[in-house]
């Protein structure tokens, strides 16, 4: 039986005591207040609003388009709709990389304009400047390392990271210099599962984990991806517990039949 934590709010310092007692914290995307209503009645842990959203809801074929306002839409949205969940936004790209002050006005504009809780950023000692900068400002940051998707022009795949020893060394030392700095959680993409739980015992902050394995301290999925809304995305760490698409397309097949064939609205659906 799934017990779950009973607190009217989520904090960073619940997220901490869940590591602590090793209680496994469950993340997911949501960009929308209508999806956002579901999750946190549902009880999940956390929210994030990802910049997946570039993809999912703007059918951009990677994360770099997306603007911050965009970002700040969609946080506003979900924020209205939650009351327990602690809700995440992505910095998006272009918005922190380059210049430590202008990463803070982008996560102040989030936290003032959306009443989000925490900010997500890409990267390690490269963007260290902008991370100090901004947690000096009582800013929460959730980091994120491995395959970080902001970065897939240098990468140049979304093949798993860190499977060499130079690389998953690096990765090693940057989650050591965030969890100094003083974040709150760091998620792990798609890197070896014995390399994710290394990075766990090593740091205090949990981390959640997306294709890094079971010796994270969380997980966290995008909602259409488990949903099955999108079809074409199928690595191998993704769990579908649903054909979201198929069912949907169904229903709407069903009413276009109705409509067509006069049997929608019938008497008692009319005025
Ligand atoms: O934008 C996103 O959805 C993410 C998760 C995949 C961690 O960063």
């Amino acid at each position: 039986m799934t017990v779950l934590r009973v607190v009217n709010k989520i904090t960073t310092h619940v997220l901490r005591e869940m590591k602590l007692q090793g209680e496994k914290i469950a993340m997911l995307t949501s960009y929308d207040y209508s999806t956002a209503r579901i999750l946190d009645n549902a009880q999940i842990d956390v929210i994030l609003v990802g910049d997946s959203a570039s993809n999912v809801m703007a059918g951009h074929k990677t994360t770099l388009p997306i603007t911050l306002n965009e970002m700040i839409y969609h946080a506003s949205s979900v924020v209205r709709a939650v009351s327990r969940a602690l809700v995440v936004v992505d910095l998006p790209f272009g918005t922190y990389q380059g210049n430590s002050k202008e990463a803070l006005n982008s996560a102040i504009r989030i936290m003032k304009e959306s009443g989000a809780d925490a900010v997500k950023m890409e990267g390690g000692s490269e963007i260290i400047e902008s991370v100090n900068r901004i947690l000096s400002a009582g800013i929460p940051i959730m980091g994120h390392l491995g395959l970080t998707p902001q970065s897939i022009n240098k990468f140049g795949t979304y093949a798993v990271r860190a499977t060499d020893d130079d690389e998953a060394q690096k990765l090693l030392e940057d989650a050591i210099l965030l969890d100094k700095a003083g974040i709150f959680a760091l998620v792990l993409e798609k890197i070896p599962a014995k390399l994710a739980t290394k990075v766990s015992q090593e740091i205090k902050v949990p981390t959640i984990g997306i294709g890094a394995g079971s010796g994270v301290d969380g997980q966290v999925l995008v909602l259409h991806d488990m949903l099955g809304i999108t079809q074409e995305f199928s690595p191998r760490y993704l769990r579908r517990y649903h054909n979201l698409f198929e069912e949907i397309q169904s229903s709407v097949k069903s009413y276009i039949r109705d409509v067509k064939s006069v049997d929608f609205p019938n008497e008692r659906e009319q005025y």
